[in-house]
Formats: C-alpha cells, sequence, structure tokens
C-alpha cells in the first residue's frame, strides 16, 4: 500500500489583473505574513519563474508589439508555463510549501484570448491540453482603472514591456475580460480594488486569504 504523505501539500495562490495594479509588492507582502505565520512559501512569476522560462520572457516581453502573433505568443506562455509548473511549483507544493505566482494562466486567457483576440476556446483548449487538471487554489485579482494603473506604471520610470506600450482600449478589454473571468470562477477568484492604498489592499488580500483558509485567522498579521 502507498505510504501516505506525512506533511500537506502546500497551496497555490495566484496574483492576475492588469498593468500597474501593485501585484508585484503585494505578493511579497502575502509571501511575508505567510511566513511570519509559520508557512514556508515561495514567491515566483509568469511568464518565468525557472531558468527556461526566464529566458522565454525575454523574447515575448521585448521587441516591437506584433513580434508574434496571438497563438505563437499563446504558446511561448505555455511553454514556460509548463517547465515553471513541473521543475519548480509542483515540486514546492509536494513539499508543504505555498507558492505564489505573480500571474499565471487567467493572464493567458485575458490577454491572447480576449484582449489579442484569439478567443477564449483556444486558449481554453491549450490550457487543458497542457495542464492536465492543474490550477490554482487562490487567485487574487487586481481591478483598477487603466488609466490610473497607466499613470502609476509611467511614474515607475520602468523600461516599458511590449503590453505596457498598448492603447487604454487595449486595457480596458483587459479588465474587463479579468472580470468576467472571475465572475465566472467566482469559486475561486477574489477581487480586490487595487485603487486602494497599499495597506487597505493588503489588508484585503489577507481578509481572502482567511476566508479560504480559516485555519490562518489570527496568524497572518494586519486586521484581517
Ligand atoms: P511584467 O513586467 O511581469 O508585467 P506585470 O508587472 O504587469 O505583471 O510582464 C508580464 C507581461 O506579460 C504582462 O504585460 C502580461 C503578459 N502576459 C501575457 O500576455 N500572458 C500570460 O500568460 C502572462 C503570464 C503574462
Amino acid at each position: 500500500m502507498a505510504q501516505e504523505s506525512i506533511k500537506p501539500k502546500g497551496k497555490f495562490i495566484t496574483f492576475e489583473g492588469g498593468e500597474g495594479a501593485g501585484k508585484t509588492t503585494q505578493a511579497k507582502l502575502l509571501c511575508d505574513a505567510l511566513q511570519g505565520a509559520g508557512v514556508e512559501t515561495l514567491l515566483t512569476r509568469e511568464p518565468g519563474g525557472t531558468f527556461g522560462a526566464e529566458a522565454i520572457r525575454d523574447l515575448v516581453l521585448e521587441g516591437t508589439k506584433d513580434r508574434w502573433s496571438g497563438m505563437t505568443e499563446l504558446l511561448l506562455m505555455y511553454a514556460a508555463r509548463l517547465d515553471h509548473v513541473e521543475k519548480l511549483i509542483k515540486p514546492a507544493l509536494e513539499r508543504g510549501v505555498w507558492v505564489v505566482s505573480d500571474r499565471f494562466a487567467d493572464s493567458s486567457l485575458a490577454y491572447q484570448g480576449y484582449a489579442r483576440g484569439l478567443g477564449a476556446d483556444k486558449v481554453k483548449a491549450v490550457h487543458s491540453a497542457v495542464m492536465d487538471g492543474f490550477g490554482p487554489d487562490l487567485t487574487i485579482l487586481f481591478d483598477i482603472d487603466p488609466i490610473l494603473a497607466q499613470k502609476r506604471v509611467e511614474t515607475r520610470g520602468e523600461e516599458l514591456s511590449r503590453f505596457d506600450s498598448e492603447s487604454i482600449a487595449f486595457h480596458n478589454v483587459l479588465r474587463d475580460a479579468f472580470l468576467e473571468i472571475a465572475n465566472d470562477e467566482s469559486h475561486r477568484i477574489f477581487t480586490v480594488d487595487a485603487a486602494a492604498s497599499r495597506d487597505g489592499v493588503h489588508t484585503r488580500i489577507l481578509y481572502a486569504v482567511t476566508q479560504k483558509y480559516p485555519e490562518l485567522a489570527g496568524k497572518l498579521g494586519g486586521s484581517a
């Protein structure tokens, strides 16, 4: 008979949303809070997270807007994602580590499926062929007005990626797409108002995590 694993598996939490919504800062804050509660965590990102997936990241984020067709872009994202899941995410979860990823598959559905116009059906078909049922336990969607988000991106003063330089219309489609996905997957996706203050957003995220995992209530700090 197979030996039952003694250590419980980790949880997989993803952060999603458009550009300039503050996901990266908030992902770090959540990992710190989880670690403070004695939960071993791993912070990662997409596209990227492993050596091979980071090489693919450079291919998809650099260059002109029309460097790749929508389908090529999607396949590159999924090539990166599979490497990430197989080599980093699943082994960490097996060890009992909680994994927080700055973006995952909902980004492919929103960006390539809706904003780039490939269609949700094609993205979902590739997703199920490649991911084989694997997915996040909890997703935090950062919702923000694209005009406000663009101002944040500009004040960061970083080099713009192929996606940052898209029009406000593109980012509006993206926002609606993410909200539709959140509506369809309301059991998994918790939407936060990303226009709120840094501490306000963090508090909402701790609330979402403790709703999902009541065993963490009172341990995560903050006023959640
Ligand atoms: P990044 O600089 O990490 O953006 P952000 O800080 O907003 O997360 O760049 C990632 C870009 O890749 C972002 O514009 C969204 C895009 N992307 C897709 O188009 N499809 C995907 O599946 C993923 C994971 C990201």
